[in-house]
């Protein structure tokens, strides 16, 4: 089914025939394994009397060798559908494999966002991407490590082109009030001691949903850019770019990229509302402190929050 996929991803017309002649086999058998392919992956295929079959549109399939070619700082495993890449770093973590190592997958069938969101994630169209890190200086290598991700991805984006793009705390990236990527961080051990952490990254790439299709406002680097992204080539900037800033991280800690994260910031100055569960704080945001805490001025007084299960929405007196 996937070399039939392989040469369909163009997006042009294939005859029956020649896709038969392709695959070694008869033009009925094409016919079934395209409707398998519509089923299992939710990709429609067009078909036209006298043209053959196509998809709705080009896809760029993930390429395993690409990927793990000399120069790449981390081994890239490529999954075809997983639960959640995250849930599989984490089960590869529990059964010996070392550290640094970073699992993608073609989709997500329980994509897993922050506070027990659900992360949609179609087949073939965006990027879910998890990366596996040792964390052996105790927790102050934790400290902001989210924030320097949204930085990663951030500066990844911009290499594509979307200078509009920008952050939000605590790790969102949006274009024009949009979301674009999103990071989830799981622990795994003792932050005392040796511990792992699993560093979850989704980007809307070139994905053709449509927009209520998902709960909240969205876009993708295609719709920003008007092209199809190379996904390959995704991976590969988006896993340099990881590269530098953990290691600028690792050694400088997270004062060094405090100025750099404000910069990115799209909200900063903004009149917002803090939401922790049911409560709600408003404030003015002053930026982030040395800990990657958001400061707010909140009635004149200035105070820092932190903590996974916190988010940002802009009030409406902003
Ligand atoms: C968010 O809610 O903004 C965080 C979304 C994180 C999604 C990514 S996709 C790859 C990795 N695997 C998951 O199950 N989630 C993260």
């Amino acid at each position: 089914m996937l070399t039939l996929l392989k040469l369909l991803q163009d997006g042009h017309f294939h005859s029956g025939e020649a896709l038969g002649a392709a695959l070694g086999v008869s033009r009925s058998a094409v016919w079934k394994q395209l409707q398998h392919l519509e089923a299992e992956l939710n990709l429609p295929i067009y078909k036209v009397r006298g043209r053959g079959y196509r998809l709705q549109g080009p896809l760029s399939l993930l390429d395993c060798d690409a990927l793990n070619k000399e120069g790449s700082p981390w081994l890239h495993q490529v999954c075809d559908s997983l639960d959640s890449t995250n849930a599989e770093v984490m089960r590869r973590l529990a059964s010996g494999d070392a550290p640094p190592f970073a699992v993608i997958a073609e989709r997500q069938t329980e994509g897993r966002g922050r506070r027990g969101r659900r992360w949609v994630s179609p087949y073939a169209q965006n990027l879910y991407y998890s990366l596996a890190l040792r964390i052996d200086g105790g927790a102050r290598q934790l400290e902001g490590l989210s924030l320097v991700v949204g930085l990663a991805v951030l500066s990844t984006l911009r290499s594509f082109g979307l200078a509009a793009a920008g952050l939000k705390w605590p790790n969102d990236l949006l274009i024009n009030n949009r979301k674009i990527a999103g990071i989830l961080l799981e622990l795994v051990g003792d932050p005392a001691d040796i511990c792992h952490v699993v560093v979850g990254i989704g980007v809307n790439v070139n994905m053709q949903l449509s927009p209520e299709e998902i709960d909240q406002p969205w876009t993708s680097m295609q719709s920003e850019s008007g092209v199809l992204v190379d996904r390959n080539l995704l991976v590969a900037r988006l896993s340099a770019c990881l590269q530098d800033y953990l290691g600028r991280h690792q050694r400088e800690g997270f004062s060094a990229l405090r100025e750099e994260w404000e910069a990115g910031h799209l909200w900063q100055g903004r009149m917002v509302n803090l939401i922790a569960g049911v409560h709600q704080i408003q404030g003015r945001v002053i930026g982030i402190d040395a800990t990657g805490a958001v400061r707010l001025n909140v009635d004149g007084e200035e105070r820092a929050f932190s903590g996974g299960e916190l988010s940002l929405r802009l009030s409406d007196d902003s």
